[in-house]
């Protein structure tokens, strides 16, 4: 099947063509997919796409028109998909539903360890030939409360790592998960989470309901100095809130791999422009605010095992194997 690949890096290339072993025809574009771009998804019978990619209404009925049958996603979570025009439409919709689960949660450890100790000022100084320490003063994780909301794959790795930190884990998920709870996560309900945690980590997937989760009214309920981690989805947050939130110092450390507006930031190198978007510009003030660019899964496992996913996925529908595709259902 031809496939039109949006949003194409350079990694992208390298680990799909070698997934792929010559079974499907890979048109690499760098553009990402959205209404004025996917006309160039002609003759391809198969789009696959990133987490910025727009898969509206809209943008899905020029895919349908050009013969385009199934949107293979090269990620876990699928927010950006217009799940019933996908459906209306006949398009099958696949993802990779775990890839490393590890890459995540690991990321999420490096973040909360950069804020506590302040590694990221730490650098910098010793290069300035400043071995100081005034302002560096960390905290001990052991003992501490750590709130998980989303206890899924990501949840749960993380939910471990934290355990072996010392830490005592709460947690908030619709489907709370027995064994976790049996390794010594107390599940509670959402709100209960904010007045006990020191560190609060999101690692739920976005959806209409939980738009802006991380309000004033969560943040008010919430320790005073709270380190605040998002590596799920950028919207999960109001950062407009956050950014308030620490000016009061209502928020002590803010980690984010993730933004809302993310869309028009990350994955590219704007380093020879201004950046226009002032809420971002104003979190990068703030010393206490590390952020990476979504950047949470990119190690070498994991994209080995997304490229891998993403060609079988295309693959078992091609060969009408439905039950064989991770699908989004
Ligand atoms: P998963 O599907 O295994 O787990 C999600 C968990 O969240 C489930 O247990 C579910 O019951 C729970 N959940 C659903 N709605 C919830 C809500 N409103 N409040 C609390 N919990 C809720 O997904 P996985 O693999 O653990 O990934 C979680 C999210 O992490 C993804 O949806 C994606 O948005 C994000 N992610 C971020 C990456 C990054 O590079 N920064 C990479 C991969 C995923």
């Amino acid at each position: 099947m031809k496939i039109a690949v949006y949003s194409t890096k350079p990694y992208d290339r390298d680990y799909l063509t070698r997934a792929n072993k010559d079974q499907h025809e890979l048109l690499f574009l760098e553009a990402p997919l959205k209404a004025n771009t996917a006309l160039l998804a002609q003759d391809c019978g198969a789009v696959c796409c990133f987490v910025n990619d727009q898969l509206n209404a809209e943008v899905l009925k020029l895919l349908a028109d050009q013969g385009v049958r199934i949107i293979a996603l090269r990620c876990t979570g699928f927010n950006q998909v217009d799940l019933a025009t996908a459906r209306e439409l006949g398009i099958t919709i696949a993802r990779v539903p775990e890839y490393s689960p590890h890459a995540i949660a690991e990321h999420t450890l490096g973040l909360i360890l950069m804020l506590n100790r302040h590694l990221h000022r730490a650098h910098y100084r010793i290069r300035e030939n400043d071995y100081s320490l005034n302002g560096l003063l960390g905290f001990d994780l052991a003992g501490k409360t750590v709130a998980i909301v989303g206890t899924g794959k990501i949840g749960t790795v993380f939910a471990r790592i934290m355990l072996g930190m010392g830490c005592r884990v709460i947690a908030y998920d619709p489907y709370p998960d027995e064994a976790l709870a049996q390794q010594g996560v107390t599940y509670k309900a959402l709100d209960d989470l904010w007045p006990e945690a020191d560190i609060v980590s999101l690692h739920c997937p976005l959806t209409p309901d939980n738009y802006h989760m991380i309000d004033d009214a969560a943040l008010e309920r919430m320790k005073p100095g709270v380190m605040l981690i998002n590596t799920g989805r950028g919207a999960l947050i109001n950062t407009k809130a956050v950014v308030g939130g620490l000016k009061s110092q209502k928020i002590g450390y803010l980690g984010l791999d993730v933004y809302e507006e993310e869309a028009d930031l990350f994955f590219e190198d704007y380093s020879n422009q201004l950046l226009q978007d002032d809420v971002f510009a104003r979190l990068l003030t703030f010393p206490n605010v590390v952020i990476t660019g979504h950047q949470a899964f990119f190690t070498h496992e994991a994209l080995t095992t997304i490229a891998k996913v993403t060609t079988d996925n295309i693959s078992h529908f091609e060969k009408g194997n439905l039950a064989q595709v991770c699908l989004v259902e």
